[in-house]
């Protein structure tokens, strides 16, 4: 089957359940290659020329926490991403993953800060990895001045989640039905009507 061809990370290590399971969903899926292993407890992995930006770790089998999967209503990581070429790359993702049977999460979407073009999924443990793409690019001599957008649909997703291929989350498509509202009501209706909440996710 075919995998995703991400570009690079930085790098990061994960705990995992079944460290045969993972490797196979990191490298069959997402399209890493194995740089090592240590016996079968450790496996390096990379997209680039670095020799790891991600490894995962088997969780003992005995570990009391070894079902308490991810969850992100708590402190902790929410996602991490790969790199990769271009919206059309991005489009031949979501069917790589759907052949494998992967839990697509949100996306295709394009966030307001960056620019970037998002698509999040799960991995054998729950984890949110995202792939993305066009991300704005600031070189050290160009003039950025921060800006503060608006928390609104369009600053999480410019597309309103028309290109998404699940179900959108449903705390946005209620802040999105309540935007549509507040713009057809007079211009004295109450701004926060049409802010999304604090769980929206870059
Ligand atoms: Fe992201």
């Amino acid at each position: 089957m075919n995998s995703l061809r991400p570009k690079r990370l930085g790098h990061m290590v994960l705990m995992v359940r079944d460290i045969k399971k993972s490797a196979q969903f990191y490298t069959d899926v997402l399209g890493l290659k194995v740089s090592d292993w240590i016996g079968d407890q450790m496996v390096f992995l990379r997209a680039g020329s670095d020799h790891h930006d991600l490894a995962l770790a088997q969780l003992p089998k005995d570990s009391a926490d070894f079902n308490d999967l991810p969850r992100y209503s708590r402190p902790g990581l929410e996602h991490f991403s790969y790199l990769i070429d271009s919206y059309e790359e991005m489009e031949r993702s979501v069917k790589v993953l759907q052949e494998h049977g992967v839990e697509i999460v949100r996306g295709i979407g394009r966030h307001g800060p960056g620019n970037n073009l998002f698509l999040v999924f799960k991995d054998p443990d729950g984890n949110n990895v995202e792939v993305y793409c066009e991300m704005t690019q600031i070189g050290e001599r160009d003039a950025h001045e921060p800006q503060v957008w608006e928390r609104t649909i369009e600053s999480f997703d410019q597309y309103r989640f028309e290109r998404f291929v699940v179900p959108p989350p449903p705390h946005l498509v209620a802040q999105k039905t309540a935007q549509a509202a507040a713009q057809n009501t007079a211009s004295s209706a109450p701004q926060d009507s049409a802010k999304a909440d604090s769980s929206d996710q870059e």
